[in-house]
């Protein structure tokens, strides 16, 4: 299965052709599709059996993706966020986690520092962006957060949280830091779907949000992946080049 560029996400916003992935990892859910004079291979992160964020499998996912041929990755993401309303679409520009128990790189018997002074891909990003604002949606920037789950956040977690990023959410690492350690261009696309730390967080509504987004979410991807540019001239390509001990 072939692709120009991997989607990552739980919603569905590109359909097609279901097929698996088979990887060192573990096999992986992917619909193949064409956007743009491009082929397009969307991954469900949380898979048939839709796994919680911290049991995902995240190395098979970017590895499934390696093995498509593409080099650039867009993911979704849902978040609570501590700067914009229900319904917004941030693009972070970079990442803090506060992860446990999750297997966050590919090489366990080698000492391989990647660099992640721009965690994400500024090609994808400024694609993103700008997909957002002709959609009509005036993006957002700021810095992902990513706690273990699988619940929600205290109020003197977000309290935390807000000194040191914009939004809060469960499944934004360790994919950007595995998709760096293949040289993969990687960028996100976060829905925000409630507010962190303004009260109880109702399920019905994240999903009700996720539901009357999906199509400004495709329309936003659909032109993201027209607007990528054909050849990379971004650092991604060479995170390996002087990384190894
Ligand atoms: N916190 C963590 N993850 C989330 C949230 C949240 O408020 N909303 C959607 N995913």
């Amino acid at each position: 299965m072939h692709a120009d560029v991997v989607i990552i996400g739980r919603v569905l916003t590109h359909g097609g052709e279901k097929s698996k992935i088979s990887t060192p990892y573990g096999n992986v859910g992917a619909f193949s599709s064409r956007i743009s004079g491009r082929d397009i291979v969307f991954i469900s992160r949380h898979g048939d059996d839709h796994l919680p964020p911290h049991r995902v499998n995240y190395r098979a996912i970017i590895c499934a993706a390696a093995f498509t041929g593409a080099d650039r990755i867009i993911a979704i993401n849902t978040v609570g966020s501590m700067i914009s309303p229900p319904g917004s679409f941030v693009i972070p520009n970079d990442f803090i986690e506060f992860t446990k128990s999750r297997v966050s790189t590919f090489y366990e018997d080698r000492a391989v520092h990647v660099d992640m002074s721009e965690p994400y891909c500024p090609e994808i990003r400024a694609a993103l962006m700008e997909s957002c604002r002709a959609e009509g949606h005036e993006p957002y920037e700021g810095v992902y957060v990513c706690t273990e789950g699988p619940h929600l956040e205290t109020r003197a977690q977000i309290k935390m949280l807000r000194c040191f990023g914009d939004v809060v959410g469960m499944t934004g690492y360790p994919e950007v830091v595995l998709a760096r350690e293949r040289a993969l261009c990687y960028a996100s696309i976060c829905l925000v779907t409630n507010t962190a730390g303004e009260g109880q967080i109702d399920i019905d509504q994240i999903v009700s949000v996720e539901r009357k987004s999906r199509s400004a979410l495709a329309r936003i991807i659909e032109r993201a992946v027209s607007r990528i540019p054909g050849q990379r001239s971004c650092r991604c390509s060479r995170a390996l080049e002087n990384a190894e001990l």
